[in-house]
């Protein structure tokens, strides 16, 4: 071990960049160093510091920090002695590590930034990366239940509240937002992502990334984010987990790109590629999509990273020989940093000794990494985010549990509400609580997270709980998961024992309102969780439907984390509430909506089908050349349709009742043509007309006549969130311009073409108030 004055001294010897020594040193020898060499330092921009420290690097220590480690062992434990561990723990010591993933809580994150700054040579700090999806420990809803919401600051400041409790446990990174669009709700991961649209999508991707990374990423409140999974992943064939892409252009630069895009531009740190391949090439190996489009095209700053293992799982696709070609290829793709599958680590070294790398593509991916460390501060104090006292002030904060409960209410949308069942009388009721997910803490917090306790979470029992002035009656009437739900275990949910009926039902006849909770278990959906049926699972749909033959007042609260198939409900249950898995405060923001304390305003990111074969359904989709839809007494088969089923969704995209109702009119575009560099003016009056407060989500879409590639039938292009109280009116303006006009051709190259458009404004994508405008050269 080198006493410090004796590292100082060798490292001097050797270092071919002073500022650069001093810089690294500065956090470990601030008394000895030379305070006007530091200054200087600290002065000259990133640019000169990181080539500074590039310049000192050995090509072991640069490839180094191209590496990701799990972190898997107690840190603050003994250290590993033997396998796989002790092998992480010596590389991590000998600077072949930048950074380590899962190491979480402010004790053990200074631990393992202790063994670089330390104990290797150069003591470059760790960037420390975590799966911070819907909150860290106070958790949101689901991504997918806050693009619900369409609620843009909303959603922003849920970002932010995550990022502070991730950053007060020592976190610096995030592998969020992803931004993967996606039409399948069969593919689990639905439930991580924004919906089907690109624009809504866009919209979530800036405000994730603004919200997590603030407007300073150096604070010690905000933390590095990651654009995910570039790209195409959510396009997986039959919604399976890991499947190919087979997409065409115009869907991927359309359809795909846009969030990614969105992401950059909002200086997002990082991109993270997926285990998919796209056009028969993995897209951790895609020079195409990472070096030629996102780093060339798109002038992307940040680094990136491959999926968990991503590069070495080429050679299973088929893509690379072995380990070293799959090294090879990713780190020409444009990759830059390995997540723990050494490839890297293990085979860059010999490539560029044999000549196969160039050693200026390791350089650009280290700058790239040194980088995003400088602006996080971690050259200042690689202990930033290691304070005990912040950690327990902020994680589970008052502050945060009400931040998440207002987010949670948000996302609700009310998706069926006859005769006005709801909202719930407040007194004199006798209420009858049924169905396996009624009462459980575990399953709201919903899928993606690993730093929240078990059944930490309001279940929805104990939300109705605070009404007092009803009776409340509980009984499960099945269970739904007959093993232990894990984030990593397959579930076992194909129970068939209804002995618990009965009781359920004579709860049910003697209550003036049942409110049945049914769904999915929240580890259901997530990664690795495609389904193949997505109606309700286990014996849930026979529980139901025995409820109803006793009690017609039925409401229906749904748990899940992507559309679900519920027809049968949906023709005989008179209320029905999409309540997702909406994270910590489930039950205090189910409870409110219940009892109308709070007026739901959520839509629905997603088109939700009838059964699973009308999959992929979607609203923006492009016509055939027959998509008529024959008259009444008609009988014809030759149109795009299936025999058994109709061609309408069971919700479209866009779709949510509020307790209050709303009237569109007046839709006006204020000249009938335009220039292709006008700004295309647009009103609409809203009107609040029913009996309750209410907020409207008020959505204009768009469509392009004819054009030389063609066009979906409708596309959102914007939307706005209007709060009106009963009986009042409001002019609503939007205004269009050539960005929202224009399209992306097959070949990526966005193009606005004049002709015709029209216009739809309403309150979801079947809005049928319609206008018309010319685009003129
Ligand atoms: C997922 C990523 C995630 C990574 C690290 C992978 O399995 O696909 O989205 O960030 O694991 O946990």
């Amino acid at each position: 071990m080198l006493y410090k004055t004796d590292r100082i001294k060798w490292c001097l010897s050797i270092s071919l960049g002073l500022s650069a020594f001093i810089f690294l040193n500065s956090f470990r020898f601030a008394n000895t160093s030379n305070l006007l060499e530091m200054q200087r330092s600290q002065t000259d921009s990133i640019d000169v510091k990181v080539d500074s420290i590039l310049k000192i690097m050995t090509l072991e220590e640069k490839v180094g920090q191209m590496n990701q480690y799990n972190g898997f062992w107690d840190v603050t434990g003994p250290s590993p002695k033997d396998g796989n561990a002790a092998k992480k723990y010596e590389d991590i010591k000998s600077g072949r590590v930048g950074s380590m993933l899962t190491v979480r809580g402010v004790d053990q994150v200074r631990e393992v930034q202790k063994l670089v700054v330390e104990e290797s040579r150069l003591g470059i700090p760790l960037l420390i990366g975590f799966d911070v999806i819907h909150g860290y420990k106070t958790l949101s809803p689901i991504p997918l239940a806050e693009a619900a919401s369409w609620d843009i600051e909303a959603i922003k400041k849920s970002a932010a509240v995550a990022a502070s409790e991730a950053a007060a446990s020592g976190i610096n990174w995030t592998f969020a937002p992803m931004v993967d669009i996606s039409r399948d709700p069969r593919w689990g991961r639905v439930m991580e992502g924004a919906g089907e649209d690109p624009y809504l999508g866009s919209k979530i991707a800036r405000a994730r990334v603004e919200g997590f990374q603030g407007k300073n990423l150096n604070a010690v409140n905000t933390i590095a984010a990651t654009a995910k999974h570039f790209a195409a992943y959510g396009f997986a064939e039959a919604g399976k987990e890991y499947n190919k892409a087979d997409i065409g252009t115009v869907t991927l630069h359309n359809m795909v790109l846009p969030p990614f895009k969105a992401a950059n531009q909002a200086g997002v740190s990082t991109f993270m590629t997926g285990f998919n391949e796209f056009n028969g090439i993995p897209v951790t190996g895609s020079e195409y999509l990472l070096r030629d489009l996102l780093k060339n095209k798109w002038g992307f700053q940040g680094f990136v990273i491959s999926d968990w293992a991503s590069i070495e799982e080429m050679v299973t696709h088929g893509y690379a020989r072995d380990k070293a070609d799959a090294a090879n290829k990713a780190v020409k793709a444009g990759v830059d940093m390995d997540m723990e599958s050494s490839s890297f680590l293990d085979e860059l070294i010999g490539l560029i000794q044999a000549g196969a790398v160039r050693e200026e593509l390791i350089d650009d991916a280290v700058r790239r990494i040194l980088k995003v460390k400088f602006l996080l501060g971690l050259f200042d104090d690689p202990y930033k985010y290691c304070d005990v006292e912040r950690e327990l002030q902020t994680i589970g904060s008052e502050e945060n549990r009400k931040a998440v409960l207002d987010m949670a209410k948000k996302s609700i949308v009310l998706l069926k509400n006859e005769n006005n069942l709801l909202p719930l009388k407040k007194n004199g009721q006798k209420i009858a609580v049924i169905g396996p997910l009624a009462d459980d803490s575990n399953s709201v917090l919903g899928s993606w997270r690993i730093a929240s306790e078990d059944s930490s979470g309001v279940s929805i029992v104990e939300g109705l709980k605070q009404y007092k002035g009803n009776e409340l009656i509980f009984k499960k009437g099945a269970d739904l998961i007959t093993n232990k739900p894990t984030f990593i275990n397959e579930l076992e949910f194909n129970t068939t024992d209804k002995s618990g009926f009965e009781e359920a039902l004579s709860a049910a006849k003697a209550a003036d309102v049942v409110i049945m909770v049914l769904g999915e278990h929240g580890f259901q959906s997530g990664e690795g969780r495609s389904r193949t049926q997505l109606d309700l699972p286990g014996v849930q749909q026979d529980l139901m439907e025995e409820v109803f033959k006793v009690n017609k007042n039925c409401v229906l609260v749904l748990n899940n984390g992507r559309p679900l198939a519920i027809e049968w409900a949906d023709k005989h249950i008179p209320s029905i509430v999409e309540a997702w898995h909406l994270g910590t405060e489930t039950g205090n923001a189910v409870a409110q909506v219940l009892y109308g304390d709070y007026n739901p305003s959520g839509k629905l990111p997603m088109t939700f089908p009838r059964n699973v074969a009308q999959i992929p359904i979607y609203y923006n989709h492009r016509n055939t050349g027959r998509p008529v839809d024959p008259q009444p007494g008609e009988n014809m088969v030759f149109w795009s349709h299936y025999s058994d089923i109709e061609n309408a969704p069971l919700f479209p995209f866009g779709y949510g009742l509020s307790y209050t109702s709303f009237n569109y009119s007046n839709l006006n575009v204020e000249k009938e043509s335009y220039t292709v560099n006008e700004e295309v003016q647009i009103s609409v009056e809203l009107s609040n007309t029913g009996d309750y407060n209410g907020k409207e989500v008020v959505q204009l879409y768009i469509r392009d006549l004819f054009a030389k590639i063609v066009r979906p039938v409708r596309e959102l292009k914007g939307f706005q969130l209007v709060k009106l109280k009963k009986g009042e009116s409001k002019i609503i303006k939007f205004s269009l311009t050539s960005e929202e006009l224009g399209f992306y051709d097959q070949d990526g190259n966005f193009t606005v073409e004049p002709g015709e458009f029209e216009i739809f404004v309403g309150t979801d994508s079947n809005a049928s108030l319609k206008t018309r405008f010319l685009l003129k050269e």
